[in-house]
């Protein structure tokens, strides 16, 4: 069984500990696109975890994680990253693999992320993670990106020079500061020797493991609302995080993709700039954050919260051919004396879009259109069963289903591993 797990609104939907839980009956787990601008939790014992560019599945003793070709990976960040997993106490060796393909972040990508952000006028600012994301992938595609199998080239550090010139006339241009090649050459020379072993032909790998029957898990990063594509552009991120980015991202056909579950938590956040029409800002909107600890994993920002948008949804299980539905943090809603799911946009002439508008003007004439639906003023955290949650929470998420389509797999209610239900898959 080979699934592709993505994430269905603006991000932070609970990927990391949908991943965690399915990671038990996989063999392998792959990142397949973004970066370390991924914050992914999960949370087990009394420790909470946070990983931005190893999967997920790490976590879990004798699986393999693999980066594949479409992700963009930041040495250092990766490193720091692998520090921190062996100080958990878990294994490396052997079941953590790099794709020779994977574009590699480099630190004039983040100078330049951080120049062009600082540079864009209010109104025009995406609110990036200065992680490099933006320029690494502007690098891929104008073809003079640096992959990760470059570091086996004897000329790596000449390679680092001549790109090191290069940016440093976009940083001029920008009125950023420059940076030294040779200081760049020697940050890089021992990060080569701490990275080789980990270089694989993942290609090869994956494809062995389909041979061999094995399990492989797609972890999406970011989500469909920030894709390059079908994202509220251009306040996205430079990948496609949506189901198809997985085959791309990988080198896995996408004949080989049984099943696809879509991360969809009850209510909507976003972190960055762009527009959000579900979006509150009164005492509802700050109770979300509290309750629901709406702060970024990556860059610790507050995150932007509303009701849950059923058009967005809607339009991710399109886009995703989502089969299951993860949904999450129902436990944050258990305060609420009624909870609202947006249907539409309206606009002023009484016209209500249905299916996400791709140009962005339209939403900013435009009124979320509600249905209100009481809420069920108990705690869902305990629970371990279906069937004895709240009626009202059930209709709550019945009436997300029947606008939605899809069916639902998984249930979470509440951050630790133990609190998440089976349902149909
Ligand atoms: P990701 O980027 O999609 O992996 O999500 P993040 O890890 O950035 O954000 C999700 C946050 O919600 C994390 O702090 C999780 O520990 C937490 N979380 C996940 N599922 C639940 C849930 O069902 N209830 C509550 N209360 N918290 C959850
Ligand atoms: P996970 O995987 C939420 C947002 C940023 C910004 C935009 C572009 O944890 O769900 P970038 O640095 O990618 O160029 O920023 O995308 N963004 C995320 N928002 N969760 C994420 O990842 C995100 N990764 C990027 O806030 O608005
Ligand atoms: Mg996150």
């Amino acid at each position: 069984m080979n699934t592709v797990l993505v994430g269905a609104q603006w991000g932070d939907e609970g990927k990391g500990k949908v991943i965690d839980f399915l990671t038990e009956e996989s063999d392998v787990v792959v990142r397949f696109q973004g970066g370390s601008n991924a914050g992914h939790t999960v949370v087990f014992g009394d420790k909470k975890y946070v990983l931005h560019l190893v999967p997920s599945g790490i976590l879990h003793n004798g699986k393999h994680c693999v980066i594949g070709n479409g992700v963009v990976m930041d040495p250092f960040d990766l490193m720091k990253e692998l520090e921190q997993v062996e100080s958990w106490g878990f294994e490396l060796k052997g079941r953590f693999h790099i794709s020779e393909r994977a574009q590699m972040v480099m630190q004039w990508h983040r100078a330049i992320d951080k120049a062009e952000e600082a540079a864009r006028p209010e109104g025009k600012k995406i609110g990036t993670t200065g992680r490099g994301i933006g320029p690494a992938y502007a690098a891929k595609v104008g073809r003079y990106g640096m992959r990760v199998g470059d570091i086996l080239r004897p000329n790596f550090l000449d390679l680092v020079r001549d790109q090191v010139e290069e940016a440093n006339r976009a940083l001029k241009a920008l009125g950023a500061q420059t940076l030294d090649a040779d200081e760049m050459v020697k940050l890089y020379t021992p990060m080569v020797k701490a990275l080789m072993p980990y270089v694989t032909d993942t290609i090869q790998f994956l494809h062995e493991n389909l041979e061999a029957k094995k399990s492989l898990l797609f972890e999406g990063a970011q989500a469909t609302m920030l894709d390059i594509d079908f994202g509220t552009y251009p306040f996205v991120t430079s990948s496609n995080p949506t189901a198809g980015g997985a085959c791309t991202g990988s080198g896995v056909s996408p004949r080989a993709i049984d099943r696809v579950i879509g991360v969809l938590k009850l209510y909507t956040t976003r972190v960055g700039e762009g527009p959000f029409p579900t979006e509150l800002f009164d005492a509802d909107g700050e109770t979300l954050r509290q309750r629901g600890g709406e702060f970024g994993a990556t860059t610790g920002r507050p995150r932007r919260c509303g009701w849950f948008d059923a058009v967005v949804a809607k339009y991710a299980q399109r886009v995703n051919g989502v089969d299951f539905w993860a949904m999450t943090k129902l436990d944050v809603l258990d305060a609420f004396e009624t909870v609202k799911i947006c249907t539409g946009y309206k606009r002023k002439d009484g016209f209500v879009y249905t299916t996400f508008p791709a140009d962005l003007e339209v939403l900013k004439y435009c009124e979320p259109v509600y249905e209100e639906m009481p809420g069920w003023q108990c705690e869902t955290s305990k629970i371990t069963d279906y069937a004895a949650l709240p009626e009202n929470a059930k209709a709550y998420i019945n009436r997300i289903l029947d606008l939605v389509g899809g069916q639902l797999g998984v249930l979470s209610v509440g951050p630790a591993r133990e609190t998440t239900l089976r349902i149909n898959i």
